[in-house]
Parts: C-alpha cells; sequence; structure tokens
C-alpha cells in the first residue's frame, strides 16, 4: 500500500506501464519492497526539496532487473572486474538500466540512481542518494531504522552512514569491496584523502546485497 504519491502532473509521474512491467518482471515480495522503495524515496526527496517524481520512479525502477538468473544479467551487463563475476548479482543495478533504456526509459538521473543502487551514488545526483537510502532502509527491511529517520531529516549524513556503515561492516569482514562501492564511499565529504572516517558508524548492517 503506497502511503502518498507524487504529484501527479509531473510528467515522471505517468508510471502505470512501466509498473506493470515491473511487477511482471519481479516475485512478488520484492514488487512489494519496491513500492516501499519508491514511496521512501519519494518521502525522503520531499523533505530535502529533491524531484520526488524523480525519486518515485527511480524507486520503482531500481530492481527490475533483481530477479534474473545470473546468466541473464552478465549478459545485459558485462562484468568489470572480479567481484562482477564472482557475484553477477552485484550487476543487477547495471542490468537494470540496459533494460530500460532498450525499452525506452530515457530520464538519465532515473537512469542513473537506478545504475547506481546496488554499489552508491556517484555524487552530485541527489535523486541517486534518496533512492539509496531508501533501498536500504525501507521499513520492510526490518533494519536500518535509523537511517531511515535520518534520511527525512539530513539526507548526506544518513548516506554517509549507510555507505561507510556498508564499507566498514565489508572491510571488517575481509571481503572486498566493489571499486564502484569504494568510488562512492571515497565521494563521501565525511571521508578524508587517507580514506578513514572520524567517528565512523559501529552499527554493522546485514548485507543488503550477497555482492559487494
Ligand atoms: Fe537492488
Ligand atoms: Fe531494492
Amino acid at each position: 500500500m503506497i502511503a502518498e504519491r507524487p504529484d501527479l502532473r509531473h510528467p515522471l509521474a505517468d508510471l502505470a506501464d512501466w509498473d506493470e512491467r515491473v511487477r511482471l518482471m519481479v516475485r512478488p515480495r520484492r514488487y512489494d519492497h519496491v513500492l516501499r522503495v519508491a514511496d521512501l524515496a519519494c518521502r525522503i526527496a520531499r523533505a530535502a526539496g529533491i524531484d520526488e517524481a524523480r525519486a518515485y520512479a527511480a524507486g520503482l525502477l531500481h530492481d527490475i532487473a533483481r530477479d534474473l538468473p545470473d546468466t541473464e544479467l552478465l549478459r545485459l551487463a558485462p562484468p568489470e572486474c572480479a567481484i562482477d563475476l564472482a557475484h553477477p548479482l552485484a550487476l543487477h543495478g547495471r542490468a537494470a538500466r540496459t533494460l530500460l533504456e532498450r525499452w525506452g526509459y530515457a530520464d538519465p538521473v532515473v537512469l542513473e540512481a537506478v545504475e547506481d543502487h546496488t554499489t552508491g551514488p556517484r555524487g552530485g545526483n541527489p535523486v541517486s542518494a534518496c533512492v539509496y537510502v531508501a533501498d536500504v532502509s525501507e521499513p520492510g527491511r526490518g533494519v536500518n531504522e535509523d537511517i531511515r529517520e535520518l534520511a527525512l531529516c539530513d539526507l548526506e549524513a544518513a548516506l554517509s552512514r549507510a555507505i561507510v556503515s556498508k564499507v566498514t561492516y565489508l572491510q571488517g569482514r575481509g571481503i572486498r569491496v566493489h571499486p564502484r562501492t569504494l568510488r562512492s564511499y571515497h565521494a563521501l565529504p565525511c571521508v578524508g584523502q587517507d580514506g578513514s572516517v572520524p567517528d565512523a558508524p559501529r552499527l554493522p548492517q546485514p548485507d543488503r546485497h550477497p555482492a559487494p
């Protein structure tokens, strides 16, 4: 159940056809997750003065490739590194972008947010930040309630907490971090040139994707 929808006069809000495609592409539980992410991304955007219709659209579309088999993910998004090869699920953001472009979806801001939702925003795209934070903290996950609450008053702080805790979690367990995630990490204002973070968050965030 979606609590609120963006301004339906916005041209990007005409998403009925895309909503149906998503519903057909993912499992029912995933579809519920997608609706919660879209709703939360929209609310975060509204609170931050960001284009809420784009945030809603990116939330709706972000996991459209999430339930495809590995072979299809590898075909849609050729691996860029050893992690991609070992964990094709890490490719589902890039694969989603490829699919959407082939199907005629053309908004570059939304497409970048969809592509980057697995590994983190590359900076300069606040819609991407909304979706990333909404994805890790939507209420159905049962974790990261603090990030969700923070996002509704300070998106930048919530994004930093989400990315830093993910990188800290992975590195603390000796798990290689995806180069794109490291790029997002080093783009954070709170990360120093040596890669350290003063007062890094201590919460061990469960890995939301099997691949780093
Ligand atoms: Fe995802
Ligand atoms: Fe998701």
